[in-house]
């Protein structure tokens, strides 16, 4: 697995560890954008293997490699996870990094499960390939929907969402070529209880509460709205993906939720779960070829595997708001 001690690669070694009794994980990650303490608690389990590695490095790669063609005979599947990437809306724009990592490396990955037989290999992609048609009339965009998307006319950012939608065509191309099985996961908002210091808007929210009773919102924020994804959500469709072989045709599956919220109601939300008086907010900024909305149909993912979302957004937002430490 890469990207190990990410938001996702992290949460998916705890399910992992705990439903898949019999399975090891082999991680790695560079601490690009994470660090040892996510994953600490699992440093001790002998089923955990996991380095300090960047995904760019070949040298590196070749010891994973080894590693998984000294131990793979003991066990029944090999499966890869590619969570490591460059993520987050301040990186969108950084073209030649999110080139490197998240399609060269993902490609140079997809060959190394390749090379060493494995079964299955799932893709992280994401939403933001939904670009400017985020959302319809009909209650969410489809995986088979059309896209329109921001270009270099409008704004760099859109690098991050071409460079994931090039990764959909490698692993449907390595599917269809009977190579492995596998599929990528369009993501969409993921927030979990250990992005308190990032940029994302719900840590964003809580720090800025913290600090004082006002938060500092972009202009696109008086009309933005978002459904927001639990990683325990999130990291529950891999697991039921990987465990669902018919699923695993090299298409893409879209892992939502129908709550939408607007940012403003979701400011205010937090507030009253940390409770403090309802703040100013302040607009600050704008973001373009930001959509107004996003909102995914999960049908294709619900009728193929077992899986829905359980952690509701006040519940998510509830477990946010409690680990704080004040
Ligand atoms: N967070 C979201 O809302 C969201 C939405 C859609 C898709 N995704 C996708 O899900 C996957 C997981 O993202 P996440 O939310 O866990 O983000 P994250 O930033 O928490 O995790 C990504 C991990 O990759 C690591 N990484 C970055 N460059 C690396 C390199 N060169 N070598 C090794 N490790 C490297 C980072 O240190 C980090 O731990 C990514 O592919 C991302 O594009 C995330």
């Amino acid at each position: 697995m890469s990207g190990a001690s990410g938001m996702t690669g992290s949460e998916l070694v705890r399910q992992i560890l705990e439903s898949e009794k019999d399975s090891r994980i082999i991680g790695f990650d560079n601490f690009f954008a994470s660090s040892i303490d996510t994953i600490r608690d699992f440093l001790d389990n002998s089923r955990f293997a996991f380095n300090e590695y960047d995904i760019n490095d070949a040298s590196k790669m070749r010891i994973v490699e080894e590693e998984v063609v000294r131990e793979k005979g003991a066990f029944d599947r090999v499966v890869y996870i590619n969570c490591a990437a460059v993520v987050h809306t301040e990186h969108f724009y950084e073209v030649e990094h999110t080139w490197e990592t998240n399609v060269i490396s993902m490609k140079s990955f997809l060959e190394q499960a390749i090379r060493v037989k494995a079964d299955i290999y799932i893709n992280c992609s994401t939403s933001e390939v939904y670009s400017m048609q985020s959302w319809n009339e009909n209650g969410g965009v489809r995986e088979s929907d059309y896209l329109m998307m921001s270009t270099a006319e409008h704004s760099q950012r859109t690098s991050y969402a071409c460079g994931k939608l090039m990764t959909e065509f490698f692993m449907k191309d390595a599917v269809d070529k009977g190579k492995i099985k596998g599929c990528s996961i369009r993501f969409a908002n993921v927030y979990s209880k250990h992005e308190r210091f990032a940029k994302h808007i719900i840590p964003h929210i809580i720090n800025e509460l913290l600090e004082k009773n006002s938060v500092k919102l972009l202009e696109n924020s008086k009309k933005n709205r978002r459904a927001f994804l639990h990683n325990i959500d999130s990291c529950r469709s891999v697991m039921a993906l990987i465990n669902s072989e018919k699923a695993l045709d090299g298409t893409v599956y879209n892992v939502a939720t129908d709550e939408e919220i607007t940012i403003i109601d979701l400011t205010n939300k937090i507030a009253e779960k940390m409770g403090l008086p309802k703040p100013d907010i302040i607009f600050e900024g704008y973001r373009s070829s930001d959509p107004e909305r996003r909102i995914l149909n999960t049908e294709k993912i619900r009728t193929r595997t077992d899986w829905f979302p359980i952690i509701t957004l006040d519940k998510g937002l509830e477990m946010c708001v409690a680990s704080i430490e004040r």
